[in-house]
């Protein structure tokens, strides 16, 4: 496998993005850059804040991901309860996390925050290999998600 350059990953998106600011077009690009960069990943996507507590799926790659999420559920939820990257190496061992696929084995989930600060979507990257993401992966992933919403 080749070794995932998020330097170069985050180049690729800014200039793909490069006078955009429509979250819907932004998303949808960050999301399929970021899936088809790194055979790890197998499910990508966004899950975006419409209510107080409440996420509702955006645009994603991979297969059917589930609608709607609570801030007091899953993965999802405790990155945007907390504003924290949360990092699961093993899915089975996370209370209450949300299976939308059988295969999945670990999972990271970070905040998504914009120019003001403020919470609009938490970004979703599972995997079918256990204990598939650590600090790289975080590092490089908030970067591309502050370069892109939070311009
Ligand atoms: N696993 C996430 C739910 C989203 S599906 O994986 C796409 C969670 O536990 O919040």
């Amino acid at each position: 496998m080749i070794e995932l350059h998020y330097g170069e990953l985050a180049a690729r998106v800014a200039a793909l993005t490069a006078g955009e600011d429509d979250p819907v077009a932004l998303m949808a690009t960050v999301a399929c850059e970021v899936h088809h960069a790194d055979d790890r990943f197998d499910w990508t996507g966004f899950y975006r804040v419409v209510a107080p507590d409440l996420l509702k799926i955006g645009p994603y790659q991979g297969g059917h991901g589930c609608l709607t999420i609570p801030f007091s559920r899953g993965v999802c939820g405790a990155a945007a309860r907390t504003r924290e990257v949360q990092i699961v190496p093993d899915v089975e061992a996370f209370p209450g996390h949300i299976a939308c696929a059988a295969s999945t084995r670990s999972e990271i989930v970070l905040p998504v925050l914009d120019a003001q600060g403020e919470l609009i979507a938490v970004f979703d990257v599972d995997s079918d290999r256990p204990d598939a993401f650590g600090e790289a992966d975080a590092e490089g992933l908030a970067r591309i998600l502050r370069e892109t919403f939070a311009r």
